[in-house]
């Protein structure tokens, strides 16, 4: 038997996903006691079951990371037959060396922590940028899927006389198989980073983006810095209206104000991380791949 749950983040997907395998949905109480120590109980017998995890890692990527280790492991205690960790969105990603001397690369020891507990892992675009892939950090199979074709549809449908942009070199990959899929023309800004807030924007390949829909693309939106720019950028060379899509939709601190006040007039993002601006859903896709594997 296959038995599904969360551990508080993504309860939408993890049902979507049982109705969809026809497997058993099993609620996880997690809370705390009094000190602080971590209480985690599972409603169901797990024992010979194939354990379902599915959690992203926002909000709260500490959290969510150290309740997968222990319901993974605490499954396999009680004599799961195997435990698959499905995460719409894989934090720490982004630290995939050390910038400055002394610091600790995060994404390294999230992975030795997963390939310590959990048989398997699927997520959605996660950060590659330095690692050519999955199998740099996990010894686990480890499966990247990709959203380009739920937003190269998405474009299609809802965005008329568009044009794609990704926001700096690496989201071009991105933002390239978007615009294929959609049919439209697609360049890439490079971006120069100053600082987590300060970004600049400048077109390498020149597309004409007078009275077009500009839809930008990135993996993820945090601050909102880069899109901001980015539609500034676009706004300058003539758009007409531009929208931005994130893959995973991180939004802290004043993200959406911050783009909107630079010329936004919709953000769009899958569901990886639940927040309003959810208008892609990735449970099928997700469903899929567990189905098989
Ligand atoms: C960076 O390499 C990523 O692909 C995103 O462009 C970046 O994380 C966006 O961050 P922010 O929204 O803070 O500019």
């Amino acid at each position: 038997m296959v038995i599904v749950t969360c551990l508080g983040n993504s309860q939408k997907i993890a049902k979507g996903i049982a109705r969809r395998l026809k497997a058993k949905y099993m609620k996880t109480l997690v809370s705390t006691f009094p000190d602080g120590d971590r209480y985690m109980k599972f409603s169901k017998k797990v024992k010979g079951q194939k354990i379902i995890i599915v959690q992203s890692f926002q909000p709260n990527p500490q959290q969510s990371l150290l309740n997968v280790v222990f319901a993974a492991t605490g499954a396999k205690q009680q004599g799961a037959r195997s435990v698959v960790v499905c995460v719409p969105y894989l934090a720490y990603m982004r630290q995939d060396k050390a910038f400055n001397p002394g610091e600790v690369i995060s994404s390294r020891v999230m992975a030795k922590l997963l390939n310590n507990s959990v048989d398997r892992l699927v997520t959605i675009d996660p950060h590659l940028h330095r690692y050519r892939s999955m199998k740099e950090i996990f010894k686990i199979k480890a499966a990247n899927l990709c959203a380009n074709s739920l937003i190269g549809a998405y474009v299609k449908k809802h965005v008329k006389n568009a044009v794609v942009i990704g926001p700096d070199w690496e989201s071009y990959q991105w933002a390239e198989e978007v615009a294929s899929i959609a049919g439209v023309e697609c360049t890439v800004f490079e971006k120069t980073r100053y600082s987590s807030k300060k970004v600049s924007e400048k077109m390498l390949k020149q597309v004409d983006m007078k009275g077009k829909n500009v839809v930008i693309v990135d993996d993820i939106i945090s601050t909102g810095h880069t899109i901001a720019e980015a539609s500034k950028k676009a706004k300058s060379l003539g758009a007409k209206s531009v929208m931005a899509i994130g893959v995973h939709g991180l939004f802290v601190l004043d993200a959406i104000k911050l783009m909107k006040k630079a010329g936004v007039s919709k953000v769009v993002s899958t569901n990886t991380i639940s927040h309003k601006t959810n208008g892609i859903d990735v449970t099928g896709m997700l469903s899929d791949w567990l189905r098989k594997n």
